[in-house]
């Protein structure tokens, strides 16, 4: 099967504001989205099933419900121990995207599967996974993410020892010639942006950064700008 639509998400290398529904009231998620809409390019939804991390979130009904209600981009990052399982349900759900760990077994299997389904695909690395990982796959996903947090949790510190790690993802884009976006994930506000777009990031996540503030919107344009003044050099 193929998706019937899916949304654009824009060209590779472009600044994307990617709020994470972790940090959102579950009890009201579409009204937390609503809020966002304006200012996000695309939404993060993280999987976690209690296995590859220490903590369950949510699934395929719940990127099906938000769907329904949403026309951002939904940027499903897999934090499951066997994401191959379950790519057909997020493809029928109406995920557009699926991001799994180069932890887990099978990379190569997954990955192939995920692009026949017509899902944009993704590859994610833990703080203390090489670059080496995600090197053989520069050439057969549309993402890496590079995680600056140990995954299961919304809230943790940034990781500053990831940077390098960004460094070398963007120099081996720009030497391979590749239209790949980097992606990162964890403690990402407004004092980590500049941090991590000068080292080549272009999709920044942030849950409680967004959506633990008063005003998540206004939040979320301050990281942009955060970014902007960077890129802006
Ligand atoms: C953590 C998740 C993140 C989380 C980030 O495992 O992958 O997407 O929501 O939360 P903050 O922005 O609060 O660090
Ligand atoms: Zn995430």
């Amino acid at each position: 099967m193929t998706l019937m639509t899916s949304i654009d998400p824009g060209p590779s290398g472009d600044l994307r504001i990617a709020p994470s529904v972790l940090a959102a009231d579950f009890g009201a998620l579409a009204e937390a989205v609503r809020g966002v809409t304006a200012v996000s390019d695309w939404l993060h939804v993280d999987v976690m099933d209690g296995h590859f991390v220490p903590n369950i979130s949510i699934g395929p009904p719940v990127v099906s419900s938000l769907r329904r209600h949403t026309d951002l981009y939904l940027d499903c990052h897999l934090m499951i121990t066997d994401p191959g399982e379950y790519l057909e349900a997020f493809a029928k759900a109406g995920a557009d995207g699926v991001t799994v760990h180069a932890e887990v077994d099978g990379i190569d299997v997954v990955l192939a599967e995920a692009r026949a389904l017509g899902l944009r695909v993704g590859l994610a690395v833990n703080p203390d996974t090489p670059f080496e990982a995600i090197d053989p796959y520069l050439e057969v996903v549309d993402l890496v993410l590079c995680m600056t947090v140990f995954p299961g949790f919304g809230g943790q510190s940034f990781m500053p020892e990831v940077l390098p790690k960004i460094r070398a993802v963007r120099q081996a884009i720009i030497e391979r010639d590749l239209a790949i976006d980097i992606e990162v994930d964890g403690g990402i506000d407004v004092v980590t942006t500049p941090l991590v777009t000068e080292a080549g990031a272009n999709v920044l996540v942030a849950g409680s950064a967004i959506f633990g503030a008063t005003d998540p919107a206004g939040a979320a344009e301050l990281i942009r700008r955060a970014a902007i003044s960077v890129t802006d050099g």
